[in-house]
C-alpha cells in the first residue's frame, strides 16, 4: 500500500540540538525537573477531573463552590457545575483585597511614545467606572458586546468590564475592515459596539470611527456606539446612537461590585476564519477558561512576582484575550503593552521598549521573528536585552533557524524558549516546555500541559481504518479528553461545531493540524491537515520543507505549496523572501540543491518563486491557501478578509519579481 492511501505523513527533516534549561533557571524555577514536571503531567492524568477540581478550587475564587467538576455530553463539555464566580474579581478584585493594589498591572506605550503606569487598584477603578456607565446605557447579563479599538489600556477595560457585569465581548481586531466588522455585529447580534476615534500604526493615524459607522449602517442590532477619544480627530458623532467614553463615565462611582456568573455562562465570542466565508464565532466560558489561561500562564511562563512581561500580540486575537488580560491578571503579573507596529519609529523599538521596561519575560510570533532577522542584527545590538530570562513564541510553527536566532541573538543563550502550541478553540496553551524542567528542541512544542492528552491518528489499519500512527510518522493531531479551556461551541451553529471538531476522529477533538511524535514523546507539528503536499504518494509536511530553506543563509522567509501535477500528483512550488540577496536564477539553483542536501530529492521543488512579501493573514499567518491558487495558475476565490496586504497577492500574480 502506498503512503498515500494509509495518509502517512513522511517525516523528512531531522532536527537533532537539544538545549536542556541551565542550572540556575532550573533551580528558581516551580517546576524544575522533568520529575517534577512528570509528577505534576501524571497527577493529572490518573484523576483529571479530581486535578482540576483541586486547581479551581485553589485558584479561582467563588462566590458559589460547583457541585460538579464535569458533565461530559460529547462533545459539549460543562465544568464546575453549580459554581458561580467572576473573571473580573478573578483578575482584580483579588488583588486589590490581598493588598496588591499598588502593584503596577500595565507599563503602556503609545505608538508615538505617550506613556502611562497603570496599578492594579487603578485598572479596578477604571473598570468598575466603564462597567457602572454600560449599566447606564441598560446593558444586561448576556448581551453581546462588540469590541473595536487600538491596543490601549482602555481596550482590556472594556473587556473586563463587559465581563464585570457578565455581557458575552466579541474583540475584533482594529486592522479589519468595516465589512468584517458588520459580519461580526450581525452574526453575534451585538447590541453595544465599543470603539475609539482611532490609533497610531507606523505613524499613520487609523480612522477607526469612520470604518465603525460604516459598519454600523449595515449592523441593525447596534443600539449605542461607545467612543474613547484616543487621537482627538473629532469624528462625526450620531446624537442618539454615539455617545463619548469619558462623557459615559463622567457621572458615575467607582462602586461596581461584580457580577456572580455561572461557571458556564459565556464570556466571549472570538471570531476566527474560516475555509467558508461565514464568519466562524468561537465561545468560550467562564470559570474553566478563567483556571485554564491563569494556570497556563504559570506553569508555561514559570511566572514569578518580579517578572516584567511582554506578550506583543493584539487584544484582537486569542493570544490577547488569554496571554495579556485574563491569564497575566488573574496571576496579577505586571506587563508592557505596546500600542504600535515594531518598526515605528526605527526597527529597534521592541528592543528599545525591552530595554526601558526591564522586560524578563518576551512572547512573540514567528512572523515577527522572521522579520527581525531580515532588518538585520545592528538594530538588536544597540540594546540593552539582559533583563530577559525567558522567551516564547506562538501563532506558526517556529523553523529551526529562527529559533536559534532567536535563542542567540535575543535570549542571549541564556533564556530557554517555550514554543507554544495552541489554537483558538483551546482557549490556552495546551503543548510547550515547562522551561525549568523541559529541554527544549528547536521546532518541537514538546510536551503535553496537564489534563492534556494529545494523539497522533492516521488511516494506519489493514483496510484503512484509524488508529496510532508510529513514532515519527505524521498524522492528524487530537485531543483526547475534555480540558476546562476548550471552546464550547460555535456562536449559534452546534451542527458546525460537531460537524468540524468531533465527526472525523470518534470521541475526539480534531485540531486540523497535523504532527508526529519522536522517540523522547516531543511532539512536532507539522502543517494543517489540509496543507500537506503529496508528491508521488509521499506525503510531505509544509513546514519541513520552509524550515529547510529557511536554513539557507539567503532565505528571510517561505513558504511551500503543492501545485497539480500529471506524474506526480503535485509538484512543489515555493515562494521564498530573501534576505538582501539578489533573486537570480543561481540562487534558485543553490536553494534546489539545499533542499536536496537537506531533505533529499523528494522535496526539490519543481518550482521556486521568488516575492519581496508573503500574503499573510493579519495575525501573521502564511496564506498557503492563497499561494495554492496561484501556483495552480487560478485566481484566488476564497475568503481573502483576513489578508495582511493585497498588494502582495497582486504583486504575486501579476508581475512576480522572478
Ligand atoms: C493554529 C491556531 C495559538 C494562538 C494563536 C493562533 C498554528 C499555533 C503553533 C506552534 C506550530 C502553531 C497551528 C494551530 N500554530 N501555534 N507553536 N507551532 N503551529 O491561534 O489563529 O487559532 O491558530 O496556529 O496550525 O492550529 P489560531
Amino acid at each position: 500500500m502506498s503512503e498515500s492511501s494509509t495518509g502517512k505523513i513522511s517525516n523528512v527533516l531531522i532536527e537533532t540540538r537539544v538545549f536542556p534549561p541551565s542550572e540556575s533557571f532550573a533551580n528558581q524555577a516551580a517546576i524544575g525537573s522533568m520529575e517534577a514536571y512528570q509528577a505534576l503531567y501524571d497527577s493529572s492524568i490518573d484523576d483529571t477531573e479530581g486535578f482540576w477540581a483541586q486547581q479551581a478550587t485553589e485558584h479561582l475564587h467563588w462566590f458559589t463552590p460547583f457541585h460538579t467538576t464535569l458533565q461530559w455530553n460529547e462533545p459539549f463539555a460543562k465544568w464546575f457545575v453549580g459554581g458561580t464566580t467572576n473573571v473580573s474579581y478573578n483578575c482584580l478584585d483579588t488583588h486589590v483585597l490581598n493588598g496588591r493594589g499598588d502593584r503596577v498591572a500595565l507599563y503602556w506605550e503609545g505608538e508615538p511614545g505617550d506613556r502611562r503606569t497603570i496599578t492594579y487598584a487603578e485598572l479596578h477603578r477604571d473598570v468598575c467606572r466603564f462597567a457602572n456607565g454600560l449599566k447606564k446605557l441598560g446593558i444586561n447579563k448576556g448581551d453581546r458586546v462588540s469590541i473595536y479599538m487600538p491596543m490601549v489600556p482602555e481596550l482590556a477595560v472594556a473587556m473586563l468590564a463587559c465581563a464585570r457585569v457578565g455581557a458575552i465581548h466579541s474583540v475584533i481586531f482594529g486592522g479589519f475592515s468595516a465589512e468584517a466588522i458588520s459580519d461580526r455585529n450581525n452574526d453575534a447580534q451585538a447590541r453595544f459596539l465599543i470603539t475609539a476615534d482611532g490609533g497610531w500604526r507606523r505613524g499613520k493615524a487609523l480612522t477607526l470611527k469612520q470604518t465603525a459607522d460604516e459598519a454600523l449602517a449595515k449592523s441593525p442590532t447596534v443600539e449605542k456606539c461607545i467612543v474613547l477619544n484616543r487621537i482627538g480627530n473629532q469624528p462625526a458623532m450620531q446624537p442618539e446612537r454615539d455617545i463619548w467614553w469619558h462623557d459615559l463615565i463622567a457621572d458615575v462611582t467607582d462602586d461596581c461590585p461584580a457580577e456572580p456568573m455561572e461557571s458556564e455562562d459565556s464570556l466571549f465570542i472570538l471570531y476566527t476564519s474560516g475555509s467558508t466565508g461565514k464568519p466562524k464565532g468561537i465561545r468560550h466560558t467562564t470559570a474553566g477558561y478563567n483556571l485554564y489561561v491563569k494556570r497556563t500562564f504559570q506553569w508555561v511562563f514559570d511566572h514569578r512576582d518580579e517578572d516584567i512581561f511582554w506578550c506583543t500580540a493584539d487584544c484582537g486575537w486569542i493570544t490577547g484575550h488569554s496571554y495579556i488580560v485574563y491569564g497575566p491578571m488573574s496571576a496579577g503579573a505586571t506587563q508592557v503593552m505596546y500600542e504600535g507596529a515594531p518598526n515605528a519609529p526605527k526597527e529597534d523599538r521592541f528592543w528599545e521598549i525591552i530595554a526601558r521596561y526591564k522586560v524578563s519575560i518576551l512572547y512573540t510570533a514567528p512572523t515577527a521573528i522572521r522579520t527581525f532577522i531580515k532588518w538585520g542584527d545592528h538594530h538588536v545590538e544597540k540594546h540593552e536585552l539582559s533583563s530577559l530570562r525567558l522567551l516564547g513564541s506562538v501563532g506558526e510553527g517556529i523553523n529551526p533557524e529562527a529559533w536559534m536566532w532567536y535563542y542567540e541573538k535575543i535570549g542571549g543563550r541564556r533564556c530557554p524558549i517555550v514554543d507554544t502550541w495552541w489554537q483558538t478553540e483551546t482557549g490556552g496553551i495546551m503543548m510547550s516546555p515547562f522551561p525549568g524542567a523541559i529541554a527544549c528542541k528547536p521546532g518541537s512544542c514538546t510536551r503535553p500541559l496537564p489534563g492534556i492528552v494529545p494523539r497522533v491518528l492516521n488511516h494506519t489499519g489493514p483496510a484503512g481504518e484509524l488508529g496510532d500512527v508510529e513514532t515519527n510518522h505524521g498524522g492528524m493531531l487530537c485531543i483526547e479528553k475534555p480540558w476546562p479551556g476548550m471552546l464550547r461551541g460555535i456562536w449559534g451553529d452546534d451542527e458546525r461545531y460537531r460537524q468540524q471538531y468531533w465527526a472525523t476522529v470518534p470521541h475526539m477533538y480534531l485540531t486540523g493540524d497535523n504532527a508526529r511524535f519522536d522517540e523522547d514523546g516531543y511532539y512536532w507539528i507539522m502543517g494543517r491537515i489540509d496543507d500537506v503536499i503529496n508528491v508521488s504518494g509521499h506525503r510531505l509536511s509544509t513546514i519541513e520543507v520552509e524550515s529547510a530553506l529557511v536554513s539557507h543563509p539567503a532565505v528571510a522567509e517561505a513558504a511551500a505549496v503543492g501545485r497539480p501535477d500529471e506524474i506526480k500528483g503535485q509538484a512543489i512550488t515555493v515562494f521564498v523572501t530573501l534576505k538582501s540577496h539578489e533573486p537570480t536564477d543561481e540562487m534558485r539553483e543553490a536553494l534546489k540543491k539545499h533542499i536536496r542536501k537537506e531533505i533529499g530529492a523528494l522535496a526539490v521543488p519543481d518550482e521556486v518563486r521568488f516575492t519581496s512579501s508573503l500574503p499573510k493573514t493579519r495575525s501573521g499567518k502564511i496564506m498557503r491557501r492563497l499561494l495554492r491558487d496561484i501556483a495552480a495558475g487560478k485566481e484566488g476565490t476564497g475568503d481573502t478578509s483576513t489578508l495582511e496586504d493585497y498588494t502582495v497577492l497582486v504583486r504575486l500574480r501579476n508581475d512576480d519579481e522572478s
